[in-house]
């Protein structure tokens, strides 16, 4: 199996998990099993964009192009810059290893307060 290293940075900046992941998983899962705060509410069905994700710009570049329906549900993502990604549309690949993915700081406005 191989095995790929995934750093989650905090909104803030200051805090970055590791995370180890396999070739094939999911980026929203590898993310809530280490407690990351993307809610991901439709389970990957790209009917919500809480599972939005800021992709460290080097990395961007090695991810296949978002389909026309994952960009418009970034359309609608609070904070959304110009590498983000849903990270449910993200399957993970050795090609990826050592990916860094910055949480929105926005993400905490949809625990619903
Ligand atoms: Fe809803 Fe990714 S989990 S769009």
């Amino acid at each position: 199996m191989t095995n790929i290293t995934v750093h989650f940075v905090s909104p803030d900046g200051e805090k970055t998990v590791t995370a180890e992941a396999s070739d094939g998983d999911n980026l929203l899962t590898v993310a809530q099993i280490n407690d990351q705060p993307l809610e991901g509410t439709c389970e990957g069905q790209m009917a919500c964009s809480t599972c939005h994700v800021i992709v460290e710009a080097a990395d961007f570049a090695k991810l296949p192009e978002a389909t026309e329906m994952e960009e418009d549900m970034l359309d609608l993502a609070a904070g959304a810059r110009r590498t983000s990604r849903l990270a449910c549309q993200i399957t993970l690949t050795p090609e990826l290893d050592g990916l860094t993915v910055h949480i929105p700081a926005e993400s905490h406005n949809m625990q619903g307060i």
